[in-house]
């Protein structure tokens, strides 16, 4: 009986490793950073397409481009002959046909390739939605699933001089156990939405570094660099031009190096938006980066930049291009939102529920915004099933390894309205919240509630989640979504850790622009009017929030989501912008401006 058990535990265990060794190969690497400054060829433009609303591409191996080989073979599928796709953009903005799928489109590309020998080669992508799987030259080098943090596949072994083909699988379907879920009120935007590149190094690269201000200090780095493919220590180099600063350090058997270094840096900050020139050395690889230091703490119930209170003024923005209605990726799209932001004389950007592309994060921070990261962890996730707290872990690495240089990201948010009543959904962020401090400590770390009671024109603020976050991050829709119970100016408030600051992430309420003629004291009709009367409201009640740091409306522009039917008003629009999608300036608009322009 003994050998039986023990010849199935060994069968077992190969069928692990079988299981394992697929999948583990097949998992896309967490990408390197700042791949502005590798080189790179871009892959981006014009793709072919194969459009597949009916997922046959799968059982006809569309990647194998087969062709016919004798007189009566025929192929019934072809890239050749279809439609393209730009790269990188959304699929459902490019072509009528594709406007609401759900579902998979398979794009191929072809590259010329002269590797030279002691040079590896990686395919980096900026981000798919939702999942790709990614084939060349008709092999599978792997997948990932994520729709809004970068990846590649290192292809140094698999891609053959001369002609290489690239095909990619893209599905937006949601999934139940997807991140986010099933429900989410955005538009579903899929494709290959950010840049493609092919990353030329040497055998031992940079491959990530972090180099940001030690937490609490105006003036000491603490930080260090990763090598990859290092086979010997090697001497490492951060170099300042501007501050004639020279941080030397040498790794150790792991490729990793501690550095520290002082020096009188001008601190980044909204007013003065300062980045250094920052060049990182190894032996045989350099990369340049743009750095700014700062520091971001919470003391008692401040929020201190640099060591002085500063308070949010912050606009919650969808990464959509309200004029191309598509999904934002570029950085004329960056610009766009973020000078409104501007305009309305924020400080601070929600980059609402997902990391936004990278351009978007060094774009605020080049024009002085500072930055709330968060991941889709979106009201309705399966946390109890083992394989979405493995990809919680994916996701915060990809997002914090891509970011955490960028002085301008002052708040990674790791969930945003989860339900205290789901299974194993405090376990898995408190998890989660460690996890982030263990690679991040220098940035304020937080989960977005809207648990809240509003009884009696009194609010009680309590969940399970806010003893492990650094605010008190309240979505709140008193005015719209439950009306207002007495004066706001006489709102109660009873929070259960009376010593953390207070940042409502989320208020505001629905208008379509241009719609003054309906009574403005009824919801039904849309009046910029009614929306005036709750942000005015809001502004009175935020008075009465005890240790208020910040502020931040829902938000910046009306954006696409097709759960919002309302035919009259809606037509698949969000309809709670200060801005209506063509840029309009709703009356609610000066409210807010004006309650920015007093703090
Ligand atoms: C929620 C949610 C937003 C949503 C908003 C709304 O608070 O966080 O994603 O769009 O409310 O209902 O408009």
């Amino acid at each position: 009986m003994k050998i039986f058990k023990n010849k199935l535990f060994r069968i077992r265990i190969l069928i692990l490793l079988f299981l394992l060794q697929m999948t583990g190969s097949l998992l896309a690497q967490t990408a390197m950073i700042n791949v502005s400054s590798r080189n790179k060829t871009s892959l981006n433009g014009q793709w072919q397409v194969i459009l597949d609303p009916a997922g046959a591409g799968d059982w006809k191996q569309v990647w194998q481009e087969k062709k016919p080989q004798i007189k009566t073979d025929f192929v019934e599928y072809s890239f050749d002959g279809g439609p393209y796709l730009k790269v990188p953009g959304d699929f459902n903005s490019q072509l009528c046909e594709l406007t609401y799928l759900e579902g998979t489109v398979w794009y191929k590309k072809q590259f010329e390739n002269s590797l030279q020998p002691g040079k590896r080669l990686f395919l980096h992508f900026g981000a798919v939605n939702y999942i790709a799987d990614v084939y060349l030259n008709g092999e599978k080098i792997g997948s990932h699933e994520g729709g809004f943090t970068p990846f590649q596949f290192e292809i140094t072994n698999k891609v053959k001089t001369g002609t290489n083909t690239i095909v990619v699988k893209v599905n937006n379907h949601r999934k139940g156990n997807g991140i986010p879920g099933f429900g989410y009120d955005w538009f579903n935007y899929g494709g290959i939405t950010r840049d493609v590149d092919l990353i030329e190094t040497n055998t031992s690269y940079i491959e990530d570094y972090f180099i940001q201000m030690k937490k609490g200090s105006l003036n000491k780095v603490l930080g260090w660099v990763q090598l990859n493919g290092a086979q010997t220590a090697q001497n490492i180099k951060i170099k300042i031009p501007e501050l004639n600063l020279v941080c030397k350090a040498r790794t150790d058997e792991k490729g990793h190096a501690k550095v520290e270094f002082s020096s009188r840096f001008k601190l980044w900050s909204p007013e003065t938006p300062k980045l250094y020139k920052v060049i990182v050395e190894c032996e045989n690889d350099v990369v340049t980066d743009s750095i700014g230091f700062r520091s971001i703490e919470v003391k008692g119930t401040k929020v201190l930049l640099n060591g002085k209170p500063i308070f949010l003024k912050a606009v919650n923005i969808h990464e959509e291009n309200p004029y191309k209605k598509a999904r934002a990726y570029s950085i004329d799209d960056a610009r766009i939102l973020l000078n409104a932001a501007k305009e309305l004389r924020c400080n601070f950007v929600r980059l609402a529920h997902y990391p936004h592309s990278e351009n978007m994060i060094r774009e605020a921070e080049k024009m002085g915004l500072m930055v709330w990261n968060e991941l889709p962890v979106y009201q309705h996730i399966q946390f109890s099933d083992s394989i979405v707290t493995r990809k919680l872990e994916l996701m915060l690495n990809e997002m914090v390894r891509r970011d955490r240089n960028r002085c301008g990201v002052v708040v990674w948010s790791l969930s945003n309205e989860t339900y205290p009543g789901t299974p194993n959904r405090n376990e898995a962020l408190i998890d989660l919240t460690k996890k982030c401090k263990a690679l991040d400590s220098t940035r304020l770390i937080t989960h977005v509630i809207n648990t809240q009671t509003y009884k009696d024109n009194s609010f009680n603020v309590w969940d399970p989640l806010y003893q492990y976050s650094d605010l008190i991050a309240i979505n709140e829709y008193i005015g719209w979504y439950i009306p207002w119970q007495g004066k706001p100016s006489e709102t109660k408030w009873q929070i259960s850790l009376p010593d953390k600051p207070v940042f409502v992430s989320e208020f505001g309420g629905e208008a379509l622009y241009g719609s003054n003629s309906g009574p403005t004291d009824e919801a039904a009709y849309w009046t910029e009017a009614y929306q005036e009367k709750i942000f005015v409201n809001q502004t009175e009640m935020f008075s009465t929030i005890p240790n208020l740091c910040g502020v931040c409306p829902w938000l910046l522009f009306d954006y696409r989501s097709l759960g919002r039917m309302n035919q009259q008003y809606q037509n698949g629009y969000n309809r709670k912008g200060l801005l209506s999608e063509n840029g309009n300036k709703k009356k609610a608009w000066f409210i807010m401006r004006d309650f920015y322009n007093k703090k």
